[in-house]
């Protein structure tokens, strides 16, 4: 017999439903409010109902499906977020493969001169980036008083000044001959550091790439022709190099290496500020009180050694116009050398 103690009774059981999933879900809304479900047969029942309870349990009744129906879609909508944050597959995520990264401009660079080096003998020669005035000043000849001992070039430790960071590649040069007789022929790519403010056209850290060549009767020649290689290698079989005088307390006589501009071709444009050439590199033969300090017969050996900023050469191939774009590791910037290689 329908009464309303029979319907409360219901409600308490609704009340208390927790399917532990949507399964179980769906089998409590077939039991109780389907064709055949046990709230839809009270509904059945309800013309049973005597005259004078009819109103009181049709309320109630009523009252019941509508808390059936809107416990299931509570439980329904709970159920979902506990399944989404059951479940480690992120839907946002493109189903396409994982992009490819980009090789850094500078390595592209950098590779690209390592590999034209290589391809007429030099080898590949690493030295530390914490060094020692030793390797990176005395051993190449700086005076006791060179700027470039000064700390407002060079980045010290208070308590061990003799401890450094190098400030150039340079010091690949005497640590190799210090441990190798002639034939030499290196060249080292690395990281160098200065205490610089930073800014668009300076860094306090940047990078290098030396080259050292030391053996019998090595020629002034010899360097300008692999001068000449390798700015035709690099910047295309047009390019024209000229060599300036120039002083480095390691080599004697010093140059540096201009290349007709890469962007106008030599005819003067803002790049190279209308003289059409653009200078790339630093270079002589190894002064012989080098060889002397690194053990190596300065009457019996001659060499030539050279060194550039990787960035510089990026810039002329690339026209990079902010040397902090370089690491600041901007993906919109690196992607643009996705084809480079
Ligand atoms: N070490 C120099 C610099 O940092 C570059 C350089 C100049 C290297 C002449 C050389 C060289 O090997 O011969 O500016």
């Amino acid at each position: 017999m329908l009464d309303l103690d029979k319907i409360q009774k219901m409600l308490e059981e609704v009340g208390a439903w927790s399917p532990a999933n949507s399964e179980e879900l769906e089998q409590l809304r077939i039991k109780y409010l389907s064709k055949k479900g046990e709230i839809t047969e009270l509904f059945n029942d309800f013309r049973n109902v005597r005259a004078e309870e009819k109103k009181a349990v049709g309320i109630k009744l009523n009252e019941l499906k509508t808390m059936a129906q809107a416990r299931i879609n509570e439980l329904k909508a709970q159920l979902e977020t506990k399944q989404a944050e059951m479940t480690d597959h992120d839907f946002s995520r493109s189903a396409y493969p994982v992009e490819l990264g980009t090789r850094h401009p500078l390595s592209i660079v950098r590779n690209e001169i390592i590999r034209i080096f290589e391809n007429i003998g030099f080898t590949l020669a690493e030295g530390p980036e914490i060094e020692d005035d030793w390797h990176v000043f005395s051993s190449l000849n700086f005076p006791p008083e060179h700027p470039a001992r000064d700390m407002q070039d060079t980045f010290f430790i208070e308590s061990h000044p003799d401890i450094i960071l190098r400030t150039h590649t340079s010091s690949v040069q005497s640590r190799t001959m210090e441990k190798t007789q002639p034939p030499i022929r290196i060249i080292c790519p690395g990281r160098v550091y200065r205490n610089e403010a930073i800014s668009y056209r300076a860094h306090c850290f940047f990078h290098q790439v030396e080259a050292l060549y030391v053996d019998k009767n090595v020629s002034y020649k010899d360097l300008l022709q692999v001068l000449e290689y390798f700015s035709k290698e690099m910047f295309g079989s047009q390019t024209k190099i000229r060599l300036r005088p120039s002083y480095f307390p390691f080599t004697e006589p010093s140059a540096e290496l201009d290349i007709s501009c890469n962007i106008c071709g030599g005819k003067g444009c803002p790049f190279c500020k209308n003289t059409g050439w653009v200078e790339i590199l630093g270079c002589g033969m190894v002064d012989p009180n080098v060889l002397d300090n690194c053990g190596i017969d300065s009457k019996e050996y001659t060499g030539f050694a050279l060194g550039m900023g990787i960035e510089r050469i990026t810039n002329l191939k690339y026209q990079v116009k902010d040397l902090r774009m370089f690491s600041e590791n901007d993906v919109r910037f690196l992607r643009e050398f996705q084809s480079a290689y």
